[in-house]
């Protein structure tokens, strides 16, 4: 089928998606990478225009009618979609020593990625409260990070992780040697239960409303008795504006959140009991992820064509606004089997 271009994407962008995803997409097509400064200015930056399209369109029947045809798409084409761009391109923004793609913690403003990625990964561990010799799995592994954090701060349980994504079940599998699976932890059983502790990092948030409340029952059933389960993430704070919701699919097609109340709800209806919960600002790493990518520009367009480079230029600003304006929060949550 022949790509849409110009003015004719615009328009069924527009009928589908929403005005702002529109113009997001149309930026995005541009032939030249986005100006740097411009660009983060253009998302971040206080827009009447802006502000009135994230809350006035698309209309709730428009989000619903296409949130219907997206509950039927399989988890694994939209992971592979944003993921599997290519392992070199993410090198060139993520923390150089365990590539964690998640929010970071910084302590204060001089710290870098790196530093800010391992108080996170710390702090996470604090959370798992361990021993050391517990047997845990990671739903949502991406590139080993918080496995590699585990071994090298003296783990010696067994570790186990899930990813839905090929390169990078690779990477775990050939550079890191990591017992990690292709595995999809909505639909697959979790192999090897019980397991003393299960986390994910940044991997509910492709958990689609309908089905968070089969994932928490899973994670409770694959718990040993007394074990628990330490989930970041991050949920809509409140109900969503109109355009966040299906400005969401230019970065993870098949995505939905749910809000924060909701994931507590069916947390505790499958009997979990909520010991911690907290909020982290993710802003900084969104803006650190951002400088190293205009940092590596020339790098990222030997790797990645203009549009795809775009499309991450985009993701980035367009992510600190939906923090910023309290669209949502990110969360770390210990849920406890009693
Ligand atoms: C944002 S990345 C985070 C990776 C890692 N936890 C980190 O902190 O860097 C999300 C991860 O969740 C995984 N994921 C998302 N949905 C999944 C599913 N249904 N089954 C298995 N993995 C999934 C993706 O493959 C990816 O590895």
């Amino acid at each position: 089928m022949k790509k849409r271009k110009g003015l004719a994407l615009f328009a069924s962008d527009f009928a589908k998606f929403g005005i702002l995803y529109a113009i997001a997409n149309a930026r995005n097509q541009t032939p030249t990478p986005l100006d740097p400064v411009e660009n983060w200015q253009f998302w971040t930056g206080e827009s009447a225009l802006i502000e009135f399209l994230i809350k006035a369109y698309p209309s709730k029947a428009r989000q619903n009618s296409y949130m219907q045809s997206l509950w039927e798409k399989n988890h694994a084409d939209g992971i592979e979609a944003h993921y599997d761009v290519s392992n070199e391109f993410y090198d060139l923004f993520l923390d150089s020593k365990y590539k964690f793609y998640t929010c970071a913690e910084h302590l204060s403003d001089t710290e870098t990625l790196e530093e800010a990625q391992e108080n996170k990964a710390n702090q996470l561990r604090s959370l798992m409260r361990l021993n050391g010799n517990e047997k845990i799995l990671d739903l949502g592994c991406g590139w080993g990070a918080m496995l590699k954090f585990l071994k090298d701060s003296g783990h010696t349980g067994e570790l186990h992780g899930f990813t839905l994504s090929k390169e990078q079940l690779a990477y775990n599998q050939q550079t890191l040697g990591f017992s990690v699976s292709l595995a999809n932890f909505v639909t697959d059983p979790f192999k090897d239960a019980p397991y003393d502790r299960i986390f994910s990092i940044g991997s509910f948030e492709h958990v689609r409303p309908h089905e968070l409340k089969s994932v928490y029952q899973k994670v409770y059933d694959a718990l040993a008795p007394g074990g628990f389960a330490v989930h970041q993430f991050f949920s809509y704070e409140r109900e969503p504006y109109p355009a966040s919701v299906l400005f969401g699919q230019m970065f993870f097609p098949g995505s939905l959140l749910s809000t924060h109340e909701y994931h507590l709800e069916v947390a505790q209806s499958v009997g979990f009991k909520i010991t911690h919960d907290s909020i982290h600002d993710y802003r900084p790493t969104l803006r650190a992820w951002y400088d190293r990518l205009v940092a590596n520009q020339e790098k990222a367009l030997q790797i990645v064509d203009v549009e795809t480079y775009n499309r991450y230029m985009a993701f980035f600003p367009t992510s600190w606004t939906f923090f910023n304006n309290k669209e949502s929060n990110l969360h770390r949550i210990v849920m406890e089997k009693s």
